[in-house]
């Protein structure tokens, strides 16, 4: 019985990679390596490159090494990129998976964790949002994910088949033991781009719309631990491998810091101040966008061990500058 990981080169499918790892689960990844890193596989998973739409790779796969779960991470993930170049979103995001939940169907594989989004539901006035909130994606990331929700809820009444999709919020940081981390070069996130900045390696931190409707006129998200949002994965795993029903879970802690809170938590970690600039908001971003994490925690008992945006911006900042020393 194995586990297989798409997208597991990269940053958050490298973190569920370890942990499986670390308690004796078989895992296989599958990563095409447009966006992933190699050697950020762990050496006790078997790595093979490839595309989750190649039907044939993907089936033999999942016979070979007697697949029970596939935790699906392989996707694009900028938004304004989605909002530039659309169609690329619905091939990665939607076509793509939907090849890779055929092949399950086809080779009997019954249990699916997604890799959802916040990004699935629309600007709200609600100070945070749940499961139930209105689904009205401002970009086509956001659509792209959502569209895979529906193909999975739709396999699961059609046919023997239980998912859990889980939508994450902003996830950050890196592994407390400095494995894995988010190492693409050219990465957008937030927190990567401020510790960039700190080390030095950009000369400031943009600051994208200082005009939204938040307290401070830059755009709120609610940061996540990528450990705690694994920790969610591997409850979500248990939940599906004990039986329990296809569902859908927020990934989130329920606060949100805004974009220069951020930069001053990196300053205060960093301990040196940040450049930053402002400039004007970026396409297909939301003024602020808090999860509402009661399902989770109720429904699989979820418990968070790093809710601290000093913590996550630590970790963040220890993984870069071990990227910059290596
Ligand atoms: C992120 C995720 C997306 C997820 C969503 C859920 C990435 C690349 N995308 O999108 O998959 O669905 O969270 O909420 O992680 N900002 C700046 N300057 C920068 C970079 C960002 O001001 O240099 C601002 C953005 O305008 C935004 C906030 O910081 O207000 C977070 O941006 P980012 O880290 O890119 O993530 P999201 O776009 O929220």
């Amino acid at each position: 019985m194995s586990v297989l990981v798409t997208g597991g080169a990269g940053y958050i499918g490298s973190h569920m990679t370890l942990e499986l790892v670390d308690r004796g689960d078989s895992v296989v990844v599958l990563d095409n390596l447009v966006t992933g890193v190699r050697a950020q596989v762990s050496e006790k998973a078997t790595f093979v490159e490839g595309d989750i739409s190649d039907k044939d790779l993907v089936r033999d796969i999942l016979k070979t090494h007697k697949v029970d779960a596939v935790i699906h991470f392989a996707g694009s993930i900028v938004v304004p990129e989605s909002v530039e170049d659309p169609l690329k979103y619905y091939s990665n995001n939607t076509a793509k998976s939907r090849d890779l939940i055929e092949s399950c169907v086809a080779s009997g594989v019954k249990q699916f964790i997604f890799s959802s989004t916040a990004a699935v539901y629309g600007v709200t006035d609600e100070a945070s949002i749940a499961e139930d909130g209105a689904k009205d994606p401002a970009s086509p990331y956001g659509r792209s994910k959502l569209m895979t929700e529906w193909m999975l809820e739709d396999t699961a009444h059609a046919h023997d088949f239980r998912y859990v999709a889980l939508r994450y919020f902003n996830v950050a940081g890196a592994d407390p033991k400095g494995r894995s981390g988010q190492s693409t070069p050219r990465a957008t996130h937030l927190i990567k781009r401020a510790c960039q900045v700190a080390l030095g390696r950009a000369p400031y931190l943009g600051i994208f719309g200082t005009d939204f409707p938040t307290p401070d006129g830059t755009g709120v998200r609610d940061y996540i631990h990528v450990s705690d949002l694994i920790g969610a994965h591997a409850l979500a795993l248990a939940h599906l491998r004990g039986g329990g029903a296809s569902s859908l879970f927020n990934c989130g802690y329920g606060h949100g810091f805004s974009v220069r809170e951020v930069a001053k938590a990196v300053e205060r970690v960093a301990g040196a101040p940040l450049a930053v600039k402002e400039m004007p908001r970026r396409a297909g971003d939301p003024p602020a966008i808090v999860s509402n994490p009661a399902k989770l925690k109720a429904a699989l008992g979820w418990k968070p061990q790093h809710d601290s945006l000093d913590e996550i911006v630590a970790s963040a900042l220890a993984w870069e500058r071990r990227l910059n020393s290596a």
